[in-house]
This record gives structure tokens, C-alpha cells and sequence, in this order.
């Protein structure tokens, strides 16, 4: 990190330090990369869109357009990356460099953990969703075998180099996603963390600077809780709010609902049901919805099966034999792991709230 910056956040990881250095011309960084031998990983839409601004990396030696979609995230799908990166030579010491989303992430994040046992990886996140949450965390995982997610390691990148100026080309629902993840996470800071952001809702579609500021403080609001755990043993499970039930959502509707929209959903639902079960209170639910529900728009009467979704739900990693592991709010707004079991007022809870939970405010 020769050209480190005080504006830089600092990450630390059992691999070491590694920074998120927020660039206005991501493009400045790039040249010296495609120069020095690295091999790249780019979302093809991406490639697409900023053809002229990546124009030394597209010609670069070594280039994998990589399309975003959940089956290119697969274990079926490596071999064909595999044989890309042997046929380019990829040599201990070299980097693999990823341009996009998530989906490009978790790729690459999984070729550089596996491939000649580890080979150092930096990250441009062109996506919302991966600027202000995934790109920090060390986690990344892979699909297989039908099951979302179930293949991974904890590989943190060298460096994260984020421009918001990526965000202008990014689709209305995209950009929701990652709103999604930025409500959740400072859901956990607390109320009045969620307060704040829920009240600027509106401004940051349309205030670039607002758009930033909330970005960056949701990288610093994980930046500690990732640290303290990093291998998600403790702490750190609190930043599933919302998960078990968004996982749940996207496999029940075969990925028809964005990852942070499914999230954004899963968290109303985990605020409904804690309070149903008795370990929190309607208030919360309450006070959160009409943010919640305006960053879930457009998906109100997208069909949820319930007993898919039940299926999906009892797969969670966070399962015990007897019980749910379930990220819930308290009475007083604090998010917790709690074990719950899958009684009757439970799936009533979920049921409820799945056929029309979403078009209307529950009582
Ligand atoms: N590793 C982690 O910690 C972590 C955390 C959360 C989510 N994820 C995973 O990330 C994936 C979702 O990632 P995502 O939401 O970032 O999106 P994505 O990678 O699926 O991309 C979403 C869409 O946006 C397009 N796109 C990307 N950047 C663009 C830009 N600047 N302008 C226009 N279009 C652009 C892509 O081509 C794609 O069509 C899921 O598979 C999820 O499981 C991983
Ligand atoms: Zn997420």
C-alpha cells in the first residue's frame, strides 16, 4: 500500500492490513496494475459500460469477462476460470484483480484462496451492495452442489480501491440492494444510528455526497465488529440480521428478489417474529417498516412459498439439531443471536407475514 492516504480505511486481518481507498478516478489505480502482470476478473456489463476508462485493462494480457449471475458463482462453473488463469500462466506472486459486483468478488475471492494454494487478490466493487458491505469481511463464498454459498474461505483482498462514481450506471433495484445492506448494518449500530440513515432515506438517490457519507460510515460501523471476529464465531453473527430469512426469500423465489431487497424484507420479517415470539417488541417493527418497506418496493407481491421457504430456512448454517439460530431484535432494538425453536406461533409469524406482510403494516 505504497500510496496509502489519511482518507483510507484500515482493516485489519488475520493476512495482514489491507485498506479501502476511496478514489475519485478508480481508473488512475488501474493502469500500473495491468502493467505489472496481473490477471483480471471484470463483470462483463461492466466491461461494457466503462469500455473507454478500462480500455488498458480490457487490452491487457490476461482478461476474464466474467458474467453476474449466480450459476458463474458455482464450483461448477471453476474449471472453465481454472483453465483461463493456467492457460494465462498464472504464476505464484502475481494478483488476480476483480472489477464488479459481488458475484465477481466471490469468484475471484475464491480462485486467489485455491488456486497454487493462495494468490493475492485486489478489489474495484462497482456495486453498491459490494462498496459498502461485502468488500470488507475476509468472506466470500461460492455455490455448489444446488445450495447457495456453501463453499468459501475467509481471504480478505490486498486492496479495495472504491470509487462511487460507479454507482451512476448502476440499476435502480441494484442500487436498493445495496441500500439494503447499509440499513442493516446500522440497524445494528443501534436505534439512532437507524434513525438517522431512515430519515436521509430519500436523499440518497438523489444526493451523491449523502450517498457517500452514509457508504463510508457503514464500513466503518463493520470495520470494528469484523476485526473483533473475523471468523465469524461470535460477534460478528450479529451482521447476519436479516440473512436467514433473505436467504431464505432468494432460494424460495428462485433469485427473483435482489440479495439486499431479500435482506431488507428478512429484516421486517425478523422484527415482526421477535416480537411474535415474544423477545421483542412491535414497536421496533414499527418504527423501521415504512423505511423498510419503500427500499422493498416493487417486489410486494412477488409469490413466496411457504413451505420452500421454511425448506431453506431450516438449512441455515446457524442451525443447531433443535433449534433456529436467528438474528433478532430485543425489546430494546438491539440485535441478537437468539435460538428459537420452529414451534407453531413461529411458522403463524412467518406465515403471516409472507402472504401479506409486505403490502400492509401487521398489528
Ligand atoms: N462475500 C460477501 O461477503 C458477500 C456479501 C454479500 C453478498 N455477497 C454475494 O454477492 C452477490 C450479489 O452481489 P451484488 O449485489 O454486488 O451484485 P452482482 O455482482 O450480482 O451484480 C448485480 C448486477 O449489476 C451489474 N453491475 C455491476 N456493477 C455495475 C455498474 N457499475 N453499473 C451497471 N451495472 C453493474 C452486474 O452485471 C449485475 O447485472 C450475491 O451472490 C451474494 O451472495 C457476498
Ligand atoms: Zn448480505
Amino acid at each position: 500500500m505504497a500510496d496509502s492516504r489519511e482518507s483510507d480505511l484500515v482493516i485489519s486481518s488475520h493476512k495482514g492490513p489491507y485498506a479501502v481507498e476511496f478514489r475519485g478516478d478508480p481508473f488512475a489505480e488501474l493502469s500500473p496494475l495491468a502493467a505489472s502482470g496481473a490477471h483480471f476478473l471484470v463483470d462483463a456489463r461492466v466491461a461494457e459500460l466503462y469500455s473507454r476508462e478500462l480500455a488498458p485493462v480490457l487490452a491487457s494480457p490476461s482478461v476474464l469477462r466474467v458474467e453476474a449471475t449466480e450459476d458463474a458463482k458455482s464450483i461448477e462453473s471453476m474449471p472453465g476460470f481454472v483453465r483461463h488463469l493456467v492457460s494465462k500462466g498464472l504464476r505464484r506472486g502475481q494478483s488476480l484483480v476483480a472489477i464488479g459486483g459481488g458475484i465477481t468478488q466471490d469468484i475471484t475471492c475464491f480462485l486467489a484462496a485455491t488456486m497454487l494454494r493462495g494468490v493475492p487478490w485486489s478489489f474495484v466493487p462497482t456495486t453498491l451492495l459490494a462498496m459498502a458491505d461485502s468488500c470488507v469481511g475476509s468472506k466470500s463464498s461460492i455455490n455448489g452442489g444446488g445450495a447457495k454459498n456453501v463453499l468459501g474461505t475467509f481471504t480478505p483482498p490486498k486492496r479495495i480501491v472504491l470509487s462511487a462514481g460507479f454507482l451512476k450506471t448502476l440499476d435502480e433495484k441494484d442500487v436498493r440492494s445495496g441500500v439494503g445492506e447499509m440499513l442493516k448494518v446500522h440497524a445494528i449500530d443501534g436505534p439512532a444510528s437507524f434513525d438517522r440513515i431512515a430519515a436521509d432515506y430519500p436523499r440518497l438517490f438523489t444526493e451523491p455526497a449523502v450517498m457517500t457519507a452514509y457508504l463510508r460510515r457503514s464500513l466503518e460501523i463493520k470495520k470494528p465488529i469484523v476485526e473483533a471476529d473475523e471468523f465469524d464465531q461470535s460477534v460478528r453473527l450479529v451482521m447476519n440480521y436479516g440473512h436467514s430469512f433473505g436467504h431464505a426469500l432468494e432460494s424460495a423465489t428462485a433469485f427473483a428478489i435482489p440479495h439486499g431487497i431479500a435482506v431488507t424484507i428478512g429484516m421486517d420479517l425478523a422484527n415482526f417474529v421477535s416480537a411474535r415470539l415474544g423477545l421483542g417488541d412491535l414497536v421496533h417493527y414499527r418504527r423501521m417498516r415504512a423505511t423498510l418497506a419503500m427500499n422493498w418496493r416493487g417486489y410486494e407481491s412477488t409469490p413466496v412459498p411457504l413451505d420452500d421457504f421454511l425448506a431453506a430456512l431450516a438449512k441455515d448454517k446457524k442451525n443447531t439439531a433443535k433449534a433456529l439460530g436467528l438474528i433478532l431484535p430485543d425489546k430494546d432494538g438491539k440485535i441478537r443471536k437468539v435460538d428459537a425453536p420452529a414451534d407453531e406461533v413461529f411458522r403463524a409469524a412467518v406465515a403471516e407475514h409472507l402472504s401479506k406482510g409486505r403490502s400492509q403494516e401487521l398489528s
